[in-house]
């Protein structure tokens, strides 16, 4: 048989072409894929009402949102794509650091408002995950407002002592010995949820303690007060696995109260989107969670 030189050449090429355009296709379905797994867990970690100022309709993501506290006034920062006002310049590494470390590209610490204390237990690529989502959002110009903090808050630096004082840097390490479905219930109720933020008391200095896990507080965000979540008698004792799963997709109650305050929030714009099986999982987590009293008095 005689083959042509030429027309080889260009079977040839014709199948590197087909062989480069069927490996792109799938470059392309893995980053849809990683931009839609950034959206879930960034809808559900709460990043996206704290750095949206609803209140005024702002933006989203462009920041500008209050966050009222002990210490004074936080706003959060813009956070879209946007190269001079948001992190559109961001590294995976500086946006890593700031997750995982609490600490902005400038070298500065950031203030525990910011739930990098939970993040830090997040996993690099479910990190990542939700800066490719980020970045796939409009980018939105807008300069951040300075937060209005008392004195000595208001020194950034000090946050150095807090940091040595509490803050010990993930990631999560998962219970080899609780089963898997267990061990998603505690990296989303710790990790990604971070219902300790505001279930959990925290101490004059503002660190959550760890010994009073989820017993609730009356110190929470915007000054709400947070009841007791775990397996006691003061706490959800009476509630089965139905009644969470469903207030946490609905915001009601077993007694068919409404719920209130900053959880109507996170129910709204975080918690329901949750799927099945993680509500699940953090259902059944939750069940295996140390009973603790209600540290603090009902009014
Ligand atoms: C409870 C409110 C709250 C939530 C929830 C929250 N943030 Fe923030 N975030 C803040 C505040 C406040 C700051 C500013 C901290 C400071 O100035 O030290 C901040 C800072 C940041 C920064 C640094 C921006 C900069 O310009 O330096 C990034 C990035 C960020 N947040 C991303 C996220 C992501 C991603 C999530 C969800 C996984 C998230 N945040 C959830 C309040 C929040
Ligand atoms: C931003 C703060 C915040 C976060 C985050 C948060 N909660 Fe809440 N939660 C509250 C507040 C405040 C209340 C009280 C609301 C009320 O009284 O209506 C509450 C109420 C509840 C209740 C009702 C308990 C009762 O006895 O009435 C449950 C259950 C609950 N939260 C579970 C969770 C779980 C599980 C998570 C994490 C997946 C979570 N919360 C995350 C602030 C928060």
């Amino acid at each position: 048989m005689i083959i042509n030189p030429r027309s080889a050449g260009m079977t040839a090429c014709a199948v590197w072409v087909l062989l480069l355009f069927w490996l792109s296709s799938f470059c392309v379905l893995g980053d849809e894929k990683r931009i839609r797994q950034g959206e879930y867990l960034f809808r559900v970690s709460g990043c996206l009402s704290c750095h949206t100022d609803v209140l005024n309709n702002g933006p989203e993501l462009a920041g500008g949102r209050a966050l009222h506290t002990a210490f004074g006034i936080f706003y959060s920062p813009n956070i879209t794509s946007d190269a001079k006002t948001g992190i559109g310049l961001w590294t995976d590494e500086e946006f890593l650091r700031a997750l995982r470390e609490g600490v902005s590209p400038k070298g500065e610490f950031y203030y525990p408002a910011f739930p990098y204390t939970s993040y830090t237990l997040m996993t690099d690529s479910d990190v990542l995950a939700m800066k490719a989502y980020i970045f796939s959002r409009p980018a939105v110009v807008k300069e951040n407002v300075s937060h209005d903090l008392v004195f000595p808050i208001s020194i950034r630096e000090l946050l150095l002592f807090w940091r040595i004082l509490f803050f010990s840097e993930g990631p999560f390490i998962p219970d080899l010995e609780s089963a898997q479905e267990i061990t998603r219930g505690s990296y989303l109720v710790d990790a990604v949820a971070h219902c300790g933020e505001c279930h959990t008391p925290r101490n004059v200095l503002g660190a959550v303690v760890e010994s009073q896990y989820l017993s609730g507080t009356t110190h929470g965000i915007n000054g709400d007060s947070a009841p007791n979540i775990t397996p006691h008698a003061t706490g959800l004792m009476s509630w089965d696995q139905e009644d969470l799963i469903y207030f946490l997709r609905s915001g009601i109650k077993p007694n068919y109260d409404n719920v209130q305050g900053s959880m109507a929030e996170a129910i709204e714009h975080s918690l329901s989107f949750l799927n099945d099986s993680d509500l699940k999982a953090i259902s059944n987590y939750l069940k295996t969670v140390t009973p603790m009293p209600t540290a603090y008095k009902k009014e």
